[in-house]
């Protein structure tokens, strides 16, 4: 594990995989990428569409069957869930999918663990993007994102190739990090995407295409 960056071992272990690849829509001979997302406020959606800008790929948003955030919170915590609607992809056509959303209440939210849990047999590789609060010195915390990388990887073992975080915190100004209203409110957009956090993206993408 190198700074936030959470490398599972089974990233060194993924060159298996060697029959032909399979078409992509756009017909170029290449690995089939799919990303998957849900987000509350936008910010997640926002990487997840960079992502899926930068990788030329088929994109899907996560829907809910109870989209009202405090029922997500709610059965986040409790466990229980009323689940998520069927997919318009079929993930066994993909030989890679990026899953892309929050962290909120320290929780591994409801519909990224249903998802997962739904389509775990179908998923072949995984790679996870969060956008959330919580800080890289913060990640191991009550409420860090550190939890939730280890949540997953419990959940898909050796599929899951890497996990990273892209805090809310590096697009924020210094003399604003510790103002947690300014924190929460602030969106990820084209107007704050630059410096770290869009070079942190840079090496996810490159990451997935390896
Ligand atoms: C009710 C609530 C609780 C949150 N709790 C956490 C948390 O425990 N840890 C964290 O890293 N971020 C937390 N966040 C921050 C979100 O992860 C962050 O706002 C993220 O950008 C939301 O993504 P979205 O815009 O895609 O919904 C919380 C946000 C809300 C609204």
């Amino acid at each position: 594990m190198t700074g936030n960056y959470l490398l599972f071992p089974s990233e060194r272990n993924r060159e298996g995989n060697q029959g032909a690849m399979p078409h992509t829509s756009k017909g170029n001979c290449m690995s089939t990428i799919l990303v998957v997302y849900y987000s509350n406020t936008g910010s997640n959606k926002y990487v997840a569409e960079r992502i899926a800008h930068d990788l030329e790929c088929d994109i899907e948003r996560i829907r809910p069957r109870l989209p009202a955030f405090p029922m997500i919170l709610m059965s986040s915590f409790l466990k229980i869930s009323a689940g998520i609607k069927p997919l318009q992809h079929n993930l066994a056509d993909y030989e890679k999918v990026i899953l892309c959303g929050p962290v909120a209440a320290g929780q591994f939210l409801a519909p990224l663990r249903d998802f997962v849990k739904k389509y775990r047999q179908r998923i072949n590789k995984l790679y996870f993007a969060t956008n959330c609060g919580s800080s890289d010195k913060h990640k191991d915390g009550k409420f860090g994102y550190g939890k939730i990388f280890t949540a997953l990887e419990q959940e898909l073992g050796d599929k899951l190739v890497f996990a990273r975080a892209f805090p809310i915190a590096l697009v924020i100004p210094q003399d604003k990090q510790d103002d947690a209203d300014y924190v929460m409110k602030t969106r990820l957009s084209d107007e704050n995407f630059k410096g770290e956090i869009a070079e942190r993206l840079d090496g996810f993408v490159a990451k997935v295409k390896l």
